[in-house]
């Protein structure tokens, strides 16, 4: 049996969204846009599933876009926002972004928008002096995640939130799950996706802010409000809101539980010669490490040989093991950021689970050691 500690990369079902899905599949496969009373049936769902997602978040249901993650929301948000503005606004993003934040605002520089990269400091938050710095008088938009992916630590987003501005404030809510999302007021985009919630891959959303435009990177249809063209996936946006739904109503309860658990598993890496954890103040389901001396590729090996499934830095990077970028942001030298270790828990990691991989880390950190690793 695997022991699973890669919540950050995706989640398993959880099970009430494995009997939604059952259900729907056999149920409610209907066109959204048909005219038939099945096009009916099916419309009635997806606008039950906006219902509910605007309900959690707190928003109203105009302002809800189903997209097929969080990739396409931030993507929605960053090029669609500022392709409406005129060429040569700015925009500034944090140097943690994850990739479909960061390379969408990348990419916006070779079509005439000016881009500033917020730092952070040695724990993972943003600098908010430095990024203070940066605002212009014509900056158009701010994007910040709320959690980090590969660290977790938690984002000042209701300093941002309560700033007097004229620049829209996009917020990257994926890892949000246990922390809570933040509250909208003064939020003008937000990005979900349901699989790190216990949901589906290919299923997100993007919050937009009511009379906010954005250029559709979808065409083709009027679905979304003429926002996000393609035939509305009915099933996953219930997903979504099922996920979401139960995220909720458990959070208080998983989060102290998954709190506990990380702790445990702390304590006993803390342990290990060299061991270096990252971040300050984090979600309670990330723990992120590097060992002096230990790349992270052989370890991640060596794990998965004995059945613990964790990985490095981001999913998308895990196959060819760059320096995290994340992690050289936070001031950490090269060596240091080939050697990110990230263990995520979440809604089904046991206490068992974490006593066993607590037990075994120490023997496998120095037998990775041995095999060689980095100079320092
Ligand atoms: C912080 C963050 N933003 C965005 C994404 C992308 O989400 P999706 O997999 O739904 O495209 C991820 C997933 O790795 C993430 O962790």
């Amino acid at each position: 049996m695997s022991i699973y500690l890669d919540y950050a990369a995706t989640a398993p079902l959880r099970p009430e969204v494995r009997a939604l899905l059952a259900r729907c599949y056999a149920q409610d496969w209907g066109n959204a846009s048909s005219l038939h009373r099945d096009g009916h049936a099916a419309r009635m769902h997806f606008e039950d599933a906006r219902e509910r997602v605007a309900r959690v978040l707190g928003a109203k249901v105009e302002e809800i876009v189903f997209t097929s993650g969080a990739t396409e929301a931030n993507n929605l948000a960053i090029l669609g926002w500022m392709r409406d503005q005129p060429k040569g606004s700015h925009l500034i993003v944090s140097s943690i972004e994850h990739p479909s934040g960061w390379e969408a605002a990348e990419a916006l520089t070779h079509e005439g928008y000016q881009l500033d990269v917020a730092p952070v400091d040695a724990l993972g938050r943003l600098d908010l002096a430095a990024f203070k710095a940066l605002l212009r008088e014509n900056t158009a938009l701010v994007s910040l995640m709320a959690v980090n992916n590969e660290v977790g630590s938690t984002q000042p987003i209701g300093e941002l939130a309560a700033a007097p501005k004229k620049w829209k404030l996009h917020v990257d809510a994926v890892q949000s799950g246990l922390t809570g999302w933040p509250n909208l007021d003064g939020i003008d985009m937000l990005s979900l996706s349901a699989h790190k919630l216990g949901g589906p891959v290919g299923s997100g959303c993007l919050f937009l802010r009511q009379g906010l435009r954005l250029a559709p990177l979808l065409i083709g249809g009027a679905q979304e409000d003429h926002r996000r063209a393609g035939t509305s996936n009915v099933i996953a946006a219930l997903a979504l809101a099922e996920a979401l739904e139960v995220t909720a109503h458990q959070r208080a309860e998983e989060a102290a539980r998954i709190g506990g658990l990380r702790e445990k598993l702390e304590s006993q890496i803390s342990r290990i010669g060299g061991a270096v954890r990252l971040g300050g103040e984090r979600s309670a389901h990330i723990s992120s490490w590097f060992f002096d001396g230990v790349r992270a590729e052989p370890l991640l090996v060596l794990m998965d040989l004995e059945g613990i499934s964790v990985s490095s830095g981001s999913a998308c990077s895990s196959h060819s093991i760059e320096p995290s970028r994340v992690v050289s942001a936070m001031g950490f030298s090269s060596e240091q950021a080939r050697g990110l270790i990230r263990f995520s828990l979440g809604h089904a990691t046991s206490e068992k689970e974490v006593e066993s991989v607590g037990r075994r880390i120490g023997v496998l950190v120095e037998k990775a050691r041995r095999q060689g690793g980095t100079e320092n």
